[in-house]
C-alpha cells in the first residue's frame, strides 16, 4: 500500500527514560497495551540499560515477558552494549535495537565508549543477533548535530550506514536526538542516503525542541521515506543529550498524516486514550500540540 507510514511509537522507552516520576514495569505495560490498542504497528517497549544510571528502565525483563507470544504488533527493544543484549535475549525479545552515536562524545557520555569501540560492538550486536534469528534495528544518534561536537558531516554518518547494515542491521533510523535539525538539511541527509539505501528500510527519529518536527517529517516523506519513530504525548529525551526536549507527538503525526490522506491504522481517539493514562500516572498535562483541539472536538464543553 503506498501510501501506507508506519509509525513506532517510542513512548514506553524515550518517552519514560528522562521522567521526573519513574514508573514501575505495570504502569508500562498498560500503557504499552494502551498503544497496542490503537492500532500502532510498532513499539519501542523498553532498554536493557544499568539500572543504576536509568532506573526508569529497571524490569525491562519483565516487560518483555508480559509481551510473549504476542503478535499484534511489532515490540523493539533498546540495547547498548553486549551484556544488553543478552539480557534481552535471556527475557525472550524479538527485536533488539543498537544505539551508536555518530560523534566522539556522545558515546562517551551516553554508553560510556569511544565511537570505534560504539561501532565494533552494535556491530557484534547485530552479527549475534542475526545469528540468532531476531530482527535488528540501528539508531545512528545526533544524526545531524550533536549537543557535544555541533553539526555532523554526513559523509560521517553514510559512512556508519554502511557499516551497520554490512554488520546485518534490517532498518536503520536516523535521529535528531536533540531535535536541532532542520528540513532543508533532513532532505540533504535522506537524499543523499537513499542513493545507496532502499528507502523502505530507512526510517526518521525526530525531536520537536524546535517545532520543526512535523516539517521535518514532510521532508522526509518527500524523499520516500515511509516509516517513523514518534511518541506518545511528546514526552522524550535522552538524559544524556543536554537539550533534547520531547520526541514528536504520536497524535501530531498521525493527525497531520491522516489530513494528507496517509494511513497509518492508528485510532486517534483510542491514542488520546493513551495520553490522558500517562498524563495521570506521570502526573502532568502532557500532549502533542493539537489534543487540546481534539479534546474539544471530541468533548464540546
Ligand atoms: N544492562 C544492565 N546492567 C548493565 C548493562 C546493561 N546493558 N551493561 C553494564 N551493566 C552493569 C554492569 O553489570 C555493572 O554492574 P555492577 O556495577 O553491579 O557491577 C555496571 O553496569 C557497570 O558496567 P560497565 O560495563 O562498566 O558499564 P558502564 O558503566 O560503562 O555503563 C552502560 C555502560 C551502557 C550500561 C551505561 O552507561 C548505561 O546503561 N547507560 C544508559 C544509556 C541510555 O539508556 N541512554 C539513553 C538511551 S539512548
Ligand atoms: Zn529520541
Amino acid at each position: 500500500m503506498s501510501n501506507y507510514i508506519y509509525i513506532n511509537d517510542v513512548g514506553p522507552r524515550d518517552g519514560l527514560q528522562n521522567q521526573a516520576t519513574i514508573l514501575d514495569p505495570q504502569a508500562r505495560i498498560e500503557l504499552i497495551n494502551r498503544l497496542i490498542d490503537s492500532g500502532i504497528p510498532g513499539i519501542e517497549i523498553c532498554s536493557f540499560v544499568n539500572p543504576k544510571a536509568v532506573p526508569a528502565m529497571s524490569g525491562a525483563d519483565q516487560i518483555v515477558k508480559a509481551f510473549e507470544g504476542n503478535q499484534t504488533c511489532d515490540f523493539s527493544v533498546l540495547v547498548p552494549n553486549m551484556k544488553g543484549y543478552e539480557l534481552a535475549k535471556d527475557a525472550g525479545a524479538k527485536t533488539v535495537t543498537v544505539v551508536p552515536s555518530a560523534t566522539e562524545t556522545m558515546n562517551q557520555k551516553n554508553i560510556n565508549m569511544s565511537l570505534e569501540e560504539t561501532l565494533d560492538s552494535a556491530k557484534e550486536i547485530l552479527k549475534t543477533a542475526t545469528a540468532d534469528n531476531l530482527n535488528t534495528r540501528a539508531y545512528i544518534s545526533v544524526a545531524w548535530e550533536c549537543p557535544y561536537e555541533g553539526k555532523v558531516d554526513s559523509a560521517r554518518i553514510l559512512s556508519i550506514a554502511d557499516q551497520l547494515l554490512d554488520a546485518g542491521a534490517t532498518e536503520l533510523i536516523l535521529a535528531d536526538t536533540i531535535g536541532a535539525t532542520n528540513p532543508k538539511d533532513v532532505s540533504v541527509l535522506f537524499r543523499q542516503i537513499t542513493q545507496n539505501v532502499d528507502p523502505s528500510i530507512l526510517s526518521a527519529h525526530f525531536h520537536d525542541t524546535r517545532a520543526l518536527g512535523l516539517a521535518n517529517v514532510v521532508a522526509a516523506l518527500n524523499e520516500g521515506i515511509s516509516k517513523f519513530d514518534a511518541c506518545i504525548g511528546g514526552l522524550g529525551g535522552c538524559p544524556f543529550a543536554p537539550g533534547a526536549a520531547g520526541n514528536l507527538a504520536t497524535e501530531d503525526l498521525c493527525s497531520m498524516l491522516h489530513q494528507m490522506g496517509y494511513q497509518t491504522n492508528v485510532d486517534l481517539i483510542k491514542l488520546l486514550d493513551a495520553v490522558e493514562y500517562i498524563s495521570k500516572q506521570l502526573k502532568k498535562d502532557i500532549g502533542g500540540r493539537m489534543t487540546p483541539w481534539f479534546r474539544k472536538s471530541l468533548y464540546p464543553a
